[in-house]
């Protein structure tokens, strides 16, 4: 068990490039910590320093309270599971899932324990003798987990685990993991690109793009209040619809957008922070669900249906406002037919903000 604190981390590869910048956050003690952000953003970079594999050009990292950016890797007592892990082809899982155990001099009796336990942890009890190759790719990746879980190191640090899976499998293993985490507690930093299995996972999510934090908080936290432009357009599927316009208030506030006008209304509960903004360009957020069709009175604007796609339990109407594509999301007994003009109103209470200048949101 341990907890974990970044104190301002940065990494500068030889070349310049600032792999990440400036990272300041604390893991607690069992946490499940995912780290989020699209490709090139530095979360393997920042997972490789947890481990010490790449080194730390300037801030500190303590685990437990020990500064341990000088301390080899094989000393952090941390597990690591790579993106592209690789399994020894010629080794059988036993042997596979013992390897590192035998590494570190474990006694025999020690190492088929812990791979037992283990195995039957991961079910895969009755593959302990098969070769990679005659695995299916969810086995082998829970061999490549079962690598790090026998060590029963102080942190897990996984990379990308699930990436190389198909959909079913990786839900189901995703279910796998939050039952592991739960079971054995060890802190843990889960790296993804995929924003569902960031906020289904994580206690916490740390957002990150180009090398630097967005927004640190819990999964519907994120959600009911993303800190800028770039944390509201990456969570949320089908993402947050951005409208751009001035600001203005008369009876109610309204945004001047190049080709209509929306009468957002009262807007009770922002309206402190807003009053400043009043004459000034901001980018209107609407999440799909709170984008709903409306009658008369309650309308902001009217949107034709260009496209539907029926999930099943919901459908999500692709709409056309001016030059603008719009996305609701609506029950299926509500469904449209396409080419209709709907008449769309806001769920006024959950409209979000953002400064047109700096991309962040309006408190
Ligand atoms: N050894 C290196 N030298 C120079 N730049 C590097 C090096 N390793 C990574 N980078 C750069 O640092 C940035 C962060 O890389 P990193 O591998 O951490 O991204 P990532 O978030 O894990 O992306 P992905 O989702 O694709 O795995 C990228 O722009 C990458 O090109
Ligand atoms: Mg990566």
């Amino acid at each position: 068990m341990a907890t974990v604190r970044l104190d301002r981390v940065r990494k500068i590869y030889p070349n310049g490039h600032v792999g990440l910048d400036d990272a300041s956050f604390d893991i607690a003690d069992g946490e499940l910590l995912v780290l989020v952000g699209p490709s090139g953003c530095g979360k393997t970079t920042l997972l490789r320093m947890m481990a010490g594999l790449e080194s730390i050009s300037s801030g500190t990292l303590s685990i437990d309270g020990h500064l341990v950016n000088d301390v080899a890797p094989k000393d952090r007592d941390i597990a690591m599971v790579f993106q592209n892990y690789a399994l020894y082809p010629h080794m059988s899982v036993a042997e596979n899932l013992g390897f590192g155990l035998r590494l570190r001099g474990k006694s025999r009796d020690d190492v088929e324990r812990r791979v037992r336990d283990v195995a039957r942890l991961l079910e895969l009890e009755n593959r302990l003798d098969s070769k990679p190759a005659a695995l299916s790719g969810g086995q082998r990746q829970r061999v490549a987990l079962g690598r790090a879980l026998v060590r029963e190191p102080k942190v897990f640090l996984l990379d990308e685990p699930l990436s190389n899976l198909d959909a079913k499998l990786r839900l189901s293993m995703r279910v796998e993991i939050a039952r592991l985490h739960r079971q054995l507690g060890t802190t843990t930093v889960y790296v993804t690109h995929d924003q569902v299995e960031a906020m289904t996972l994580g206690q916490r999510i740390v957002v990150l793009d180009g090398g630097k934090i967005q927004q640190i908080d819990t999964p519907m936290n994120l959600y009911a209040r993303p800190a800028n432009l770039f944390v509201a357009g990456f969570l949320g599927s089908p993402a947050m619809n951005f409208l751009h316009g001035r600001l203005r208030r008369e009876n109610g506030w309204i945004l001047d957008m190049t080709h209509a006008s929306l009468m957002l209304g009262d807007l009770r509960t922002q309206s402190a922070a807003l009053e400043r903004r009043n004459g000034h360009d901001i980018v209107l957020g609407v999440r799909p669900e709170d984008l709903q069709p409306a009658a008369d009175e309650a309308a902001a604007l009217t949107a034709v249906v260009e496209v539907i796609e029926p999930i099943g339990n919901e459908v999500f109407l692709n709409l056309r406002f001016g030059d603008k594509p719009l996305v609701s999301r609506v029950l299926p007994h509500q469904m449209p037919a396409p080419s209709t003009a709907l008449q769309m109103g806001f769920a006024t209470d959950r409209l979000h903000f953002f400064d047109a200048g700096s991309g962040m949101r309006i408190a």
